[in-house]
């Protein structure tokens, strides 16, 4: 397959060579000689400290972590548009007042929160690819995957996208996984955690009006709000456990200093939104498009309620980690970092996220998973 990302038919050349075991050193080497020629401006810009090349496995870990930033982007923006503050800081779109009042139901600060954390993900993908191209490493471009057709309700830019935020399934079983002080993922493979809002992880729902018709039903578009107010969480939880789980096989310290100060900036980002999460009304909706039923329970009261559910109970509850002869202790779940990039690929896969991408594109993130699945320590 062929590495859409890169520009660089030299870098291609010296990847496929690299991967299939061939000739590595020697095709390495015509690699940075040629990109360094034809970039020279770029070596007298970078400083002394920076001029070290990354192991292979170091740039497979920062690829697939810019390849997850640009998705994130993608679909923070489509937000930003319909329901956070678009402005010079974050452009694009105009904003749609009836959303952006329907999610200002969970918090008056919502917009204000989504246009940091789109603010944020622009922050991490482009400085992540300008690492990777100041090391002479291919930088991610997933531009010509841009093809999907977004929201044409008031406030959208109409433009294309990557990401679908229209047909979502939401699996929201990190609810309970941290409140849980029995179980933790990496401990209990097996153990199920409940669902907190069951009928999200079933049929598809839209996270953002899809057409103006979807704003004039004020229940169906509280419900969309809602729905977007546990997608925000239910990604962000991802990041959380992404980056701590990559971070154990970085094999320079400069790596590993990226990788440890992006992560804590997806948990603020999750504490934040499972905290307004808790704030969504409770409700019925049935889509009118494709008939599907949502329901947001009282996670307050019974049957839900209690230690698994209950909506201020934010911070993690201390859970068994890394062995259960050791005492309970408070912290992010899961870290186990085998298959972790995978694992991110086949969750965002899951939940609908791509609907209607090509195969290359899916073909392109496997590859860029297995590659940094591959990474190894020394
Ligand atoms: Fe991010
Ligand atoms: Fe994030």
């Amino acid at each position: 397959m062929h590495h859409a990302w890169s520009n660089m038919k030299t870098e291609i050349n010296r990847r496929s060579f690299v991967k299939n075991g061939i000739a590595a050193a020697g095709a390495a080497t015509a690699g940075v000689g040629l990109l360094a020629n034809g970039s020279s401006l770029l070596a007298e810009q970078e400083p002394e400290e920076h001029s070290s090349r990354l192991t292979r496995g170091d740039a497979a870990l920062l690829r697939f972590a810019a390849a997850a930033e640009i998705l994130e982007t993608d679909f923070w923006v489509q937000y930003n548009e319909l329901c956070g503050i678009p402005d010079s800081e974050v452009p694009g779109g105009t904003g749609n007042p009836a959303f952006t009042a329907a999610l200002s139901v969970l918090d008056a600060d919502m917009a204000q929160y989504v246009q940091d954390n789109t603010d944020d993900e622009f922050t991490h993908q482009n400085f992540l690819n300008a690492y990777l191209t100041s090391k002479r490493a291919d930088p991610v471009n997933l531009e010509p995957f841009r093809t999907l057709s977004g929201s044409t309700a008031t406030g959208s830019s109409g433009k294309l996208r990557l990401t679908n935020l229209m047909e979502l399934t939401l699996d929201t079983s990190w609810w309970t996984r941290y409140r849980s002080s029995t179980h933790n993922p990496d401990l209990d493979p097996t153990f199920t955690f409940p669902q907190a809002i069951p009928t999200l992880a079933v049929g598809k729902h839209t996270a953002i009006p899809r057409t103006d018709a979807d704003t004039s039903d004020p229940n169906f578009l509280q419900a969309i709000a809602n729905t977007a107010g546990f997608h925000f969480p239910t990604i962000e939880q991802g990041g959380n456990s992404l980056y701590p789980s990559m971070a154990q096989r970085a094999d320079s310290v400069e790596v590993l200093r990226i990788l440890i100060s992006i992560g804590p900036t997806e948990t603020m980002h999750f504490q934040t939104w499972s905290d307004k999460a808790g704030n969504a009304p409770p409700l019925t909706a049935v889509d009118p498009v494709t008939g599907v039923s949502v329901t947001f329970p009282d996670l307050n009261s019974s049957p839900f309620g209690g230690e698994n559910f209950q909506t201020n109970l934010i911070m993690p509850e201390p859970c068994p980690f890394l062995s259960r002869k050791l005492p309970p202790c408070s912290i992010i779940r899961p870290t186990e970092t085998r298959g972790i990039a995978m694992g991110v690929v086949n969750f965002l896969t899951a939940m609908g996220l791509f609907i209607g991408q090509s195969p290359a594109f899916f073909a392109l993130m496997r590859d860029l998973a297995e590659d940094a699945d591959q990474a190894r320590r020394g």
